[in-house]
């Protein structure tokens, strides 16, 4: 067996330099949000605000929250040399919330304001999130300007739909900032990552195989390994289709989902979304077998009986029913024997490798955060990872599928 692979510094925007720039909508206290979640997923943060977000919410607050100086008056000889200087070391620029004037002022190259100054100074990809009332977002002069920034490579998140600041529902909110955040994560993949351009498949949760209308048979899978692999291809770049059985989990932004309930759902949607597709994560948990007969309406109880018995059939194996192609990774949850059940899977499901797991062992196995996996590769090596949270291990998993896809 090989030495313990190290933890590494998993958290997700470690060592980048995130420059938030805030203009003047109501929206504008949830930039307090996003500016936490930015620095807790590991990011350096320094905010440019125009005068009228400095009207909803004080440079203080942004000072506080990132430990940085934040730079707002443009006419502050000192402030407008700084802004330069963030622009320069930038990795990326997020401007959130961004009014319909700041949109124009991004389209036209015009810079009233330190925002949209620090726009035309960086060369760092740029990620705006738009707040505006829906008459606004829906103007040919707002659709134009979009127009024409996307075609210059700047990225847009949102704007969500709902109710609006002006009492009116429509699209113009101002999207959660945890999809802010994950459309940073996904744009700085795509374009610095070592996935971009390739395509992972990844399945998730338990099925649930109807006995009738209102029961079904499943297992015990939250589905949460195989959202972690999601999010952490999406991260890396890659376009991720995640096949889920039913799960209380939210889809990360930019991966594609389709819930599946059923094993021969589940095999429809992997043949379809695996055609053209680089690599295969199998972390579902399918049924094995499938009651033979689920009834059409709800069973009711005879009166006196006191025992039932269920006619279970065989399901199709998903892995070994889908076409070779790309690399194949499989899961092996196991409550004893597992190296030995897990090298019988490796090779019956034809995988480059298998992830082991021992359910019983703490902090591993359903519906934890962490997880200690086995790697048993199609060579014969084996590797022990330490316990690290499901999100670096599926990291862990991601560089074993790079370093066969090269
Ligand atoms: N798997 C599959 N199709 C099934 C059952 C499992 O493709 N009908 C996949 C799982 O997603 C996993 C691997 O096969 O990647 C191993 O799953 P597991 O349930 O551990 O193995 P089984 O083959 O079902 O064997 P057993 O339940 O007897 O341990």
């Amino acid at each position: 067996m090989s030495a313990p692979a190290e933890p590494r510094d998993i958290r997700p925007l470690a060592g980048k330099r995130v420059v938030l720039g805030v203009t003047g909508s109501i929206a504008a206290y949830k930039a307090a949000d996003l500016c936490s979640k930015l620095r807790q997923a590991g990011a350096t943060v320094e905010v440019v605000m125009t005068a009228a977000a400095a009207q909803f919410v004080t440079p203080l607050t942004f000072q506080s929250l990132t430990a940085n100086a934040v730079v707002s008056d443009m006419f502050l000889a000192a402030e407008a040399e700084a802004h330069v200087e963030v622009a320069r070391r930038a990795d990326a620029l997020v401007i959130a919330p961004a009014t319909a004037d700041c949109i124009a002022n991004l389209a036209h190259g015009q810079t009233p304001d330190m925002v949209t100054l620090t726009a035309l100074a960086t060369t760092a990809p740029v990620l705006v999130a738009p707040a505006m009332d829906s008459q606004m977002w829906a103007h040919p002069a707002t659709r134009a300007n979009v127009e024409t920034l996307e075609s210059r490579g700047v990225t847009f998140v949102g704007p969500a739909s709902g109710r609006l600041a002006s009492g009116r529902t429509g699209a113009g909110r101002l999207v959660e900032p945890v999809h802010i955040l994950g459309a940073l994560r996904a744009m700085l993949g795509k374009q610095q990552g070592d996935f971009a351009g390739r395509k992972v498949v990844v399945s998730a949760g338990g099925t649930q195989e109807p006995l009738d209308p209102v029961r079904f048979v499943g297992n015990r899978s939250t589905g949460k390994m195989g959202f972690a692999i999601a999010e952490a291809a999406r991260d890396r770049g890659a376009a991720v289709t995640i096949v889920t059985g039913p799960v209380a989990l939210e889809t990360p932004y930019g991966v594609a989902r389709v819930d599946v309930s059923t094993v021969a759902e589940m095999l429809e949607a992997l043949t379809a979304a695996t055609l053209d597709s680089d690599a295969l994560v199998m972390s579902a948990a399918p049924a094995d077998f499938r009651p033979e007969s689920p009834a059409g309406q709800k069973m009711k109880k005879a009166p006196g009986q006191e025992t039932m018995t269920v006619t279970l059939v065989k399901n199709p194996d998903i892995l070994a029913s889908l076409p070779a192609g790309g690399v194949r990774v499989g899961f092996a949850a196991e409550t004893h024997d597992l190296a030995k059940h897990a090298v019988e899977k490796l090779a019956s499901k034809r995988l480059d490798f298998i992830v082991a797991n021992d359910v019983t062992a703490a902090g591993s196995g359903f519906g934890t955060d962490t997880n200690q996996v086995t790697l048993f590769h199609a060579g014969g090596t084996v590797e022990e990872l330490p316990i690290m949270t499901k999100y670096a291990v599926a990291h862990a998993i991601l560089d074993r599928v790079k370093a066969l896809l090269q």
